[in-house]
C-alpha cells in the first residue's frame, strides 16, 4: 500500500485515498505497536475511544492479526466514556464490546471500563484510582516526565468541532492538570454526562494517534496540525493539544479530512 505520508511538527500525517486503505494501515499500525509492547514490556495497554473509529478495530477481527495479535496480553481501557448503563446504544464500552472485544480472545479481567452503577463525579473518581493501581505495579508504564501514566497506544477520534476525547472547546475540563481522569456534566455533544482522560495523560502516552475521516473534519484537521496558525482560538483546539511529550503522534485521514490541508509543513 502506497501513500503519502507527511512528517510535520504536529506528528506524522498518513493520508489515505479510500477508508480501506485507512482501516488497513490502522490495523497494521495497532498490530505493530501492540507486538513492540509486548516485546518490551510483556503487556500491551491501549486506551479506545469511541466513534467511528471503533469500526475500523472491527478488522482486527479478521485474519492475519486475529491469529498474529498477542491478544492474552491486551489491557483495555478507554479515554472517555458516556455515563449511560454498559447494555445503552450510547456507551463505549458497548461499542467497543460489540464489535471487538467478543470478537477476539482477551481476558475479560484485561477489560478496565467504568463503573456504570456510578454518577459521572464517582466513575471519574473510581476509574482514576483503578488506573493509580495499575501504575503502581508498572502493568501501565509511567510517564518519564510526571507521575502520569503512559499508555502504549492511545486511540482518539475527532469531532468536526475538533474536541477529542470528551474534551470540547472552550471546557474547563481541557485544562484539568492535576487529575488523570474527569467528568462532565454538560458535554455539548448527547450524552451530557462523560468521564474522560485528561490532556497530560493523553499527552504522556508512548503514541497516540487520531483518526479522523470526511470532509466535515477538514477545517478542523487544519487548526490542528496547521503550526503557522497561531490563534488564541486555534491553539486552544483540543486537537491541537495534542502534543505528546515523548510519545509519538500519528493522524490517520482520508483524502476529505485532508482537504484543507495544503502546504501545511
Ligand atoms: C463521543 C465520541 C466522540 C467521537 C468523535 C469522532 O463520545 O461522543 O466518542 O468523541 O470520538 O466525535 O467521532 P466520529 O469519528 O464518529 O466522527
Amino acid at each position: 500500500m502506497s501513500f503519502p505520508r507527511v512528517k510535520t511538527s504536529r506528528g506524522e500525517l498518513r493520508i489515505h485515498d479510500s477508508l480501506d486503505d485507512l482501516n488497513t494501515d490502522l490495523v497494521e499500525y495497532i498490530s505493530e505497536i501492540s507486538d513492540a509492547s509486548v516485546k518490551e514490556r510483556g503487556v500491551f495497554t491501549i486506551a479506545l475511544s469511541g466513534g467511528s473509529l471503533i469500526g475500523f478495530l472491527g478488522k482486527l477481527c479478521d485474519a492475519p492479526y486475529s491469529k498474529t495479535i498477542d491478544w492474552a496480553k491486551w489491557y483495555i481501557f478507554w479515554v472517555d466514556e458516556r455515563v449511560v448503563a454498559k447494555s445503552h446504544p450510547d456507551s463505549n464500552y458497548k461499542l467497543a464490546k460489540d464489535r471487538l472485544l467478543t470478537k477476539v480472545p482477551v481476558i475479560p479481567s484485561h477489560v478496565h471500563s467504568i463503573n456504570d452503577s456510578l454518577s459521572a463525579e464517582e466513575a471519574a473518581s473510581e476509574y482514576e484510582f483503578g488506573i493509580r493501581q495499575l501504575v503502581k505495579t508498572r502493568l501501565i508504564s509511567v510517564s518519564d516526565v510526571n507521575d502520569c501514566p503512559k499508555f502504549d497506544l492511545i486511540l482518539l477520534g475527532m469531532g468536526p468541532d475538533g474536541h477529542v476525547a470528551s474534551l470540547f472547546p472552550g471546557h474547563p475540563a481541557l485544562n484539568v492538570k492535576d487529575e488523570w481522569i474527569t467528568f462532565i456534566t454538560d458535554s455539548p455533544k448527547p450524552p451530557p454526562e462523560r468521564i474522560t482522560f485528561t490532556m497530560p495523560v493523553i499527552n504522556s502516552a508512548s503514541n497516540v494517534a487520531v483518526i479522523a475521516t470526511g470532509g466535515s473534519k477538514a477545517e478542523a484537521m487544519r487548526l490542528a496540525v496547521d503550526a503557522s496558525d497561531v490563534r488564541p482560538d486555534s491553539l486552544a483546539l483540543p486537537a491541537r493539544m495534542v502534543q505528546p511529550t515523548k510519545g509519538k503522534l500519528v493522524w490517520f485521514v482520508d483524502r476529505q479530512a485532508a482537504l484543507k490541508l495544503a502546504g501545511v509543513q
